[in-house]
């Protein structure tokens, strides 16, 4: 491959950027367990907030905070609408996070392994990481964090890839030893049963970002929020993007917030499939750790993380693999619906037999 341009900016010639979950192409027929999403579509509520967008909505630029959607999040989570920012995806709220807080130069700390978008962030801003090792039961590494002298600390709660849980109490001993900028990226937050919201009102120096991409099933539309105090959001919107979210999604969020009823009715299959798919697997001879979020993190019994993914793949089942140290002998498994999970269930009975046969 030809070398990249000589008048692109240095670091980002030399960083590989985000690998995302491969996507089937159109038509192609997979059962797809790759990337986290919500096997269930969106509120239909959603879709008639989508079907009644009048066309001046779209002639005119948007309101640039999304006040429609901060008012309904902020009754939902009984805050101030002040206290929420709107963005393009919850990635585009870490973006404006690492643009708010971090200066090139700066370390960003965050347990590891985690979001594999972090790094690029910080790269993208010349911003040092220190990826901290999580103890060995997951639970968070409170000093080594803090040894690292960061300016911010980043943390997925529940974490990707290992859908592991810290405990908001633990997150406070952290919060009170610490005053530079704790994330808590609460991506996944629906399927747990806690959260992090009451230390925003504690700790001046917390943010939450959350995303409608999982919970509430519009990954497709990238929509995503943080919640601090109100003079914290009002710093980072001074970092975002003039209109971050535009008049259709905003609608959407919107509608998708306000019919909590459904939201929760896919949030409680996803939870009774994720342990029946987490006991199908334990019983096969699979490791998997208690997971609190939409999907699992296995371990293949003979450690052969790669051939299983590939296994699968070949009978159209995708999962995700990551070839990186602590997780090659693993697979990430999204929770689907029934019948997804029972294509996953007979895959991985296959393989079994495939392997046996051998
Ligand atoms: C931990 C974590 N944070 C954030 C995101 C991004 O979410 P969004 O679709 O809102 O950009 C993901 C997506 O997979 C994730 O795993």
């Amino acid at each position: 491959m030809a070398p990249p341009p000589s008048f692109v900016r240095p670091t980002v010639r030399e960083m590989e950027g985000y690998t995302p979950g491969e996507q089937p192409g159109a038509g192609e027929r997979v059962v797809k367990l790759n990337t986290n999403e919500n096997p269930f579509p969106p509120s239909p509520k959603v879709m008639q907030a989508i079907a009644a967008i009048e066309p001046e909505q779209l002639r005119r630029y948007p309101n640039a905070t999304g006040e429609a959607f901060c008012q309904a999040a902020a009754s939902m989570l009984d805050v101030g609408s002040d206290m929420i920012l709107t963005g393009n995806g919850s990635d585009d709220v870490l973006a404006v996070a690492v643009l708010t807080f971090l200066s090139p130069g700066d370390t960003l700390a965050y347990p590891h392994p985690t979001y594999s978008l972090y790094p690029v962030m910080a790269e993208l801003d010349e911003v040092k990481t220190a990826e901290v090792p999580w103890e060995r039961d997951w639970s968070l590494p409170i000093d080594a964090l803090l040894a690292a002298k960061p300016r911010a600390i980043f943390l997925a709660n529940p974490n990707a890839p290992s859908a592991t849980f810290v405990s908001p109490q633990r997150i406070e001993e952290l919060c009170k030893k610490f005053d530079g900028l704790v994330l808590i990226d609460e991506a996944y937050v629906d399927f747990a049963d806690d959260n992090c919201l009451p230390l925003v009102r504690e700790y001046e120096n917390i943010v939450i970002t959350r995303t409608l991409s999982k919970a509430y099933s519009l990954a497709g539309l990238r929509f995503g929020y943080a919640v601090a105090r109100a003079d914290v959001i009002k710093e980072m919107n001074k970092a975002r993007d003039s209109y971050p979210c535009d008049a259709v999604s905003v609608a959407a969020a919107t509608a998708a917030v306000l019919d909590q009823e459904y939201a929760r009715k896919t949030w409680e299959h996803v939870k009774s499939e994720r342990n029946r798919v987490s006991s199908e697997l334990t019983q096969m001879g699979w490791k998997v750790l208690p997971s609190h979020a939409n999907f699992i993190l296995a371990s293949v019994p003979d450690g052969r993380g790669r051939d299983a993914y590939l296994g699968l793949k070949r009978q159209g089942i995708l999962v995700r693999y990551f070839d990186k140290p602590g997780l090659s002998d693993k697979l990430r498994i999204t929770v689907g619906t029934s019948q997804e999970n029972n294509a996953l269930i007979g895959g991985v009975k296959a393989l079994t037999a495939t392997e046996k046969a051998a």
